[in-house]
């Protein structure tokens, strides 16, 4: 297939790339690199001993975005492309909404009058919010608790509205639970700007000496432990829920939206004692107050993607450790 995917040179993107174009396909990566390098866009063809098409490109400029349709022509789009740190959105939510929907809209504009109506769309288990109960199935309300949050559900609403419009549109939503892990080469992996806002990368720069130590963002929560529960999926496990959710696509399933998890739930005290078991080094954590926002528990029920896609999460824990760690030893600075 030809894939057009926007966001490619970020951190699931850059993954998913490399996943398909092991199976063949050829892509296209739309990216204005403002949370990314052109670096792992280099490796992937390394890696795969492949080309792929590059296009440094801002979504929400259409006269630019229009010349990529103009030269291909795609089966399919993923689209990947927005801002995504929680505490920033709060902050700054116009930046979010203007780049997230702006982007997202002048993308579904070009793609229905160029007749590309199949799309895998990256959504998010903030959607939900602070959910009733756990496992958390696709049917559960939506309440998501900032700007970043309710962009994705917008986005979501808009994807609707487009395919209650016109049913030859075939749409995945996917709603990620938390993404963590690296590819095994180490090559290319999760490359945060400044101080990391996610457990799994900050951990990992505390086992490689760049942070001092791990504050753990409180131990009063309803949980076995104390801290914080979540369902942590291997990137890799999510670049190949892709190509199942593309597959999908393929027998005109309408709109669909599925969870991507494990299913499984581990604590902030079991991700640390699990990356040290797998680095030998040690992670020292000091507990602090909760971080505002913060939900005790959150996995997901990922049955329906496994009965749908066909697809089921195979990586866990240990996997998710060992890729993050090599990641990080090979490429202390990031991408440089
Ligand atoms: P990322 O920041 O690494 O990748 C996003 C990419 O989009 C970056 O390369 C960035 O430069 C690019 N981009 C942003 N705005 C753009 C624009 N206007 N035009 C062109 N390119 C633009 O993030 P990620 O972790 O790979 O996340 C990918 C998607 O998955 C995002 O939509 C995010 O909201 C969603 N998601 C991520 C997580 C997570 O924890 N990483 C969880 C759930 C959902
Ligand atoms: C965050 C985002 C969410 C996004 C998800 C997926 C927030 C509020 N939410 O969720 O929108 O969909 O990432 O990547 O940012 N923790 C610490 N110390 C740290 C960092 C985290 O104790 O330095 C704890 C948190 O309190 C939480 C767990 O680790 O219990 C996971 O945190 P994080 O990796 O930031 O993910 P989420 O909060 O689940």
């Amino acid at each position: 297939m030809n894939i057009l995917v926007t966001g490619g040179a970020g951190y699931i993107g850059s993954h998913t790339c490399l996943s398909l174009m092991e199976e063949g396909h050829d892509i296209c990566v739309v990216d204005n690199l403002s949370n990314s390098k052109e670096t792992p866009l280099k490796r992937i063809q390394e890696i795969t001993g492949r080309r792929l098409q590059f296009y440094r490109i801002d979504l929400t400029q259409k006269a630019s975005l229009v010349q990529v349709f103009e030269d291909r022509r795609f089966d399919a789009v993923i689209h990947f492309a927005g801002l995504k740190a929680v505490g920033e959105s709060v902050l700054v939510p116009l930046a979010y909404y203007s780049n997230n929907i702006v982007g997202s809209l002048v993308l579904f504009e070009l793609m229905d009058a160029y007749g590309v109506k199949n799309i895998v769309f990256s959504s998010s288990a903030t959607v939900y919010g602070e959910p009733e109960k756990v496992p958390i199935k696709e049917s559960f309300p939506v309440c998501p608790a900032n700007p970043y949050g309710r962009t994705k559900l917008h986005i979501e609403h808009i994807l609707r509205d487009l395919f209650a419009a016109d049913r030859k549109w075939n749409i995945a939503i996917l709603r990620y639970f938390n993404p963590v892990g690296a590819h095994p080469s180490g090559m290319i992996g999760e490359d945060p700007n400044d101080i990391p806002n996610n457990l799994m990368p900050f951990i990992s720069q505390v086992a490689v000496g760049k942070q001092q130590e791990l504050f753990v963002y409180g131990n009063d929560y309803p949980t076995h432990d104390g801290t914080g529960v979540r369902d942590y999926i291997h990137v890799m496990d999510l670049a190949h829920g892709h190509a199942y959710a593309l597959n999908k696509l393929g027998e005109a399933p309408g709109l669909v939206t599925y969870n991507l998890g494990t299913g499984k739930g581990f604590s902030v005290l079991e991700m640390v004692s699990a990356f040290e078991k797998v680095s030998g080094k040690p992670v020292p954590y000091k507990i602090v107050s909760r971080r505002e926002g913060d939900i005790a528990t959150c996995y997901a029920d990922p049955s329906l993607a496994e009965k749908e896609l066909d697809w089921k999460a195979k990586l866990g824990i240990n996997e998710m450790c060992e890729d993050t760690w090599r990641w990080q030893k090979k490429n202390p600075d990031g991408y440089i």
